[in-house]
């Protein structure tokens, strides 16, 4: 079989593959958690939150993407499964159900307060192993801030 190598070794790659697959299972759950929402939201505001919504799930597997192909062309082998993202996500989940509009702006900035959060570590962690991987999280977190306020705003 083929071995993919990349330019990283040692304690260096562990630490971005680290980095990146905490990124991947934050982005992939965040689409999830979103079209969730997208699906369940009622309430005056429904219409512009659940497209508004639509846009954060079309970010969030963009991102994704990046993210598992960044790792997969350092020799990383992103692991983007159900089983995977149900043991390691830690984003808070949805109750089930209708969730009321209000509920669900509160929901959804907490959740991309935390995803922020996580992703400026990563951003730090990155920076000597991986500058390189350290701007593609860059510029993830430059959306997630953006969308956060975006909700935040609606409260
Ligand atoms: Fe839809």
């Amino acid at each position: 079989m083929v071995q993919i190598t990349g330019p990283l070794s040692g304690e260096a790659k562990s630490t971005v593959a680290e980095c990146l697959q905490g990124a991947l299972v934050d982005l992939i759950d965040l689409s999830l958690v979103a079209k969730q929402m997208h699906w369940n939201i009622v309430g005056p505001n429904f219409r512009s939150i659940h497209l508004q919504l639509d846009e954060l799930v079309s970010l969030a597997r963009e991102h994704a993407d990046t993210v598992a192909e960044r790792a997969a062309a350092l020799g990383i082998n992103p692991d983007g499964r159900s089983s995977t993202l149900a043991k390691s996500t830690k984003l808070a989940q949805p109750e089930s159900g209708w969730i009321e509009d209000g509920k669900v702006i509160a929901t959804i900035t907490d959740i991309l307060d935390g995803v922020g959060r996580r992703m400026r570590e990563r951003i730090e962690q990155t920076e000597e192993p991986d500058p390189v991987t350290q701007d593609v999280l860059i510029a993830i977190a430059q959306d997630i801030d953006k969308e956060r306020w975006m909700f935040q705003a609606q409260r």
